[in-house]
């Protein structure tokens, strides 16, 4: 009994000595520590473990990635006269582009070529930047295939905007600038056209979302699979 009694007190005491050991400030003891340890890859970092010794894969050969298609004009004198005479815009000019693209020209563009797309923009104004030129500036002669080569390469002071924005949205601000050209030059408004198969020719901001795809093939249907199979 009496051992039993010094025994309780002695362990009482150690686990006392063990936990006032305990500092607050450090981190605790870990056991089994793989939870807190992250055995992850730095990004771009060398790993013995990965087929080519990066982290970082290259994308498959002749794949592109979603919401993303190749552009086959050059950024050349010669490429940029055959996107202005050849390349169209693939997109249905309906109400819902017109609108995105006006939001998009408003806030990538209208800082130096204005709201009417006269030129004369805030930046201009305020003599940050010169020689931003009006959309019926009638030696550029502007046109769907022209104003998208600029977006896409840019062109002397004016940068590139192929990086911030998707081949639709491009498509979407080309029309809205068509439309500011027509103003500008008095002629009547296009009339809107109906939303058509044209439209899904390119692969949208949406599609990108790889997770709502895996969501309907598979596990939208494993899961009514295992539905069943529960039941009965
Ligand atoms: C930082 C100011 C700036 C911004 C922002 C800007 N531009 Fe420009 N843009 C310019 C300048 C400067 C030029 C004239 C370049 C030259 O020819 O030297 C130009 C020229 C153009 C031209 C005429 C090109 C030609 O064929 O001669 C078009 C079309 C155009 N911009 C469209 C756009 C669109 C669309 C956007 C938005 C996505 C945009 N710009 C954003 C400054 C800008």
């Amino acid at each position: 009994m009496r051992s039993l009694f010094h025994k309780t007190i002695g362990f009482c005491l150690l686990g006392l000595a063990v936990v006032s050991c305990q500092d607050k400030e450090d981190p605790n003891y870990q056991y089994m520590p793989d939870m807190y340890e992250s055995v992850g890859y730095e990004t771009y970092g060398e790993y013995e473990v990965f087929q080519n010794g990066q982290e970082a894969k290259l994308p498959v050969e002749e794949t592109v990635p979603r919401g993303w298609l190749p552009y086959e004009y050059q950024d050349t004198p010669q490429g940029a006269a055959d996107a202005k005479a050849n390349l169209k815009n693939p997109l249905a000019y309906t109400m819902d582009n017109h609108a995105e693209g006006k939001q998009l020209y408003t806030i990538y563009c209208a800082v130096c070529h204005g709201d009417k797309g006269d030129g004369k923009g805030i930046l201009v104004e305020r003599e940050k930047i010169l020689g931003v030129p009006s959309y019926d500036d009638a030696g550029r002669a502007i046109t769907e295939g022209s104003v998208y080569h600029v977006m896409y390469y840019g062109i002397n002071n004016m940068g590139s905007y192929a990086s911030q924005t998707s081949t639709e949205e491009r498509w979407q601000i080309d029309h809205y600038v068509m439309s500011l050209k027509d103003k500008l030059e008095g002629k009547p408004e296009r009339e809107f056209e109906e939303a058509g198969a044209q439209e899904n020719l390119l692969p949208s901001r949406a599609d990108a979302n790889i997770y709502d795809d895996a969501d309907d093939v598979e596990s939208g249907q494993s899961n009514e699979k295992n539905q069943t199979e529960i039941q009965e």
